[in-house]
């Protein structure tokens, strides 16, 4: 999906302009993988634009940071305050909001703990990730032949730029395969995540989610739906699930920042139906805190 340029873009403390928010081409991050980053949505409302769940992803960045032993030299708050600065500059209404931190440029080779740390926030305006049509109609997944990285491979806790080169192979197999999306296994064979969602699998009434010992990210879009469903007297658990728990499914359906809240119609070939009952009640609490028109949740909302 291509950018949509803005003006100013958040470096090091600084904003600079689009155009000149340049790094080397020995940056040790484009060699090794070695960056953290985030993916957060700010959203135009009637009431303002606000930011969802602004610190609980930054506290998230600063994890990942701690995780690959990078100390991330902006406090939680700095990077908060960084971000509406970003934003204002910007004079957006509504954006995705790229945060990253990464070894940067002046040291090569696998010991990177000397390399300096650069830290970058991006805004853009970005529509819903997997279309506005799957958010409405749902869309076609297929499991992906590539197995989700396991966890004494790298420590799926962070969003580490490295473990995404996982993703990006199980995502373009599925659209060459002319699927909207890749569902992965996990290190057992158990179901895991989409590339770049959680998963929610409808059953009798309950909503399940793979644990986070199934090699998931601990999506904050799937905390906050977790959330909903209890507040909503839906039961939710955290189950351990096979991929003909899929196909059985009654509603499955993918959740993440980029994605939002997206039905999924179809796994493998076999057709689930239109989306269902749970996933429809689930995205109409979901937009309506995200549109600030739900009070019960404006603890999520950081206004900009
Ligand atoms: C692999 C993966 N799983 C799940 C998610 C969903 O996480 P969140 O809801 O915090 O965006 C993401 C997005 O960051 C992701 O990259």
């Amino acid at each position: 999906m291509a950018i949509p340029e803005v003006s100013k873009i958040w470096m090091n403390g600084e904003l600079v302009d689009w155009q000149d928010a340049q790094i080397h081409v020995l940056t040790h991050a484009l060699h090794y993988g070695t960056g953290v980053f985030e993916g957060i949505r700010a959203y135009d409302t009637s009431k303002g634009t606000h930011v969802f769940r602004l610190k609980d992803h930054m506290r998230r960045l600063h994890r990942s940071g701690r995780l690959y032993f990078m100390d991330i030299p902006y406090s939680v708050d700095q990077l908060v305050d960084a971000t509406k600065e970003v934003i204002r500059a910007n004079g957006l209404e509504s954006c995705y909001i790229r945060p990253i931190a990464f070894r940067g440029y002046g040291e090569m080779g696998l010991y990177p703990l000397e390399a300096p740390i650069d830290v970058v926030i991006a805004v853009w305006p970005w529509g819903t990730y997997l279309g506005d049509e799957g958010i409405k109609r749902g869309i076609r997944a297929k499991i992906s032949s590539f197995q989700r990285i396991g966890p004494n491979m790298l420590p799926l806790a962070g969003k580490a730029t490295g473990q995404y080169i996982n993703s990006v192979l199980a995502k373009v197999e599925a659209v060459k395969g002319g699927y909207e999306e890749a569902l992965l296994l996990d290190h057992n064979g158990k179901l895991s995540e989409g590339t770049g969602e959680n998963l929610f699998v409808v059953n009798k009434g309950t909503v399940y989610t793979p644990p986070l010992a199934c090699d998931v990210l601990e999506g904050l879009t799937r905390d906050s739906i977790t959330a909903i469903c209890r507040d909503e007297g839906i039961p939710v658990e955290e189950k351990i699930m096979v991929r003909s728990e899929l196909y059985n499914a009654d509603e499955v359906f993918l959740t993440g920042t980029a994605a939002e809240v997206v039905p999924v119609r179809e796994v493998d070939d076999r057709p689930l139906g239109e989306p269902g009952p749970i996933t429809r009640k689930v995205q109409e609490i979901f937009y309506s805190i995200i549109k600030a028109e739900n009070d019960k949740y404006s603890h999520y909302l950081d206004w900009v």
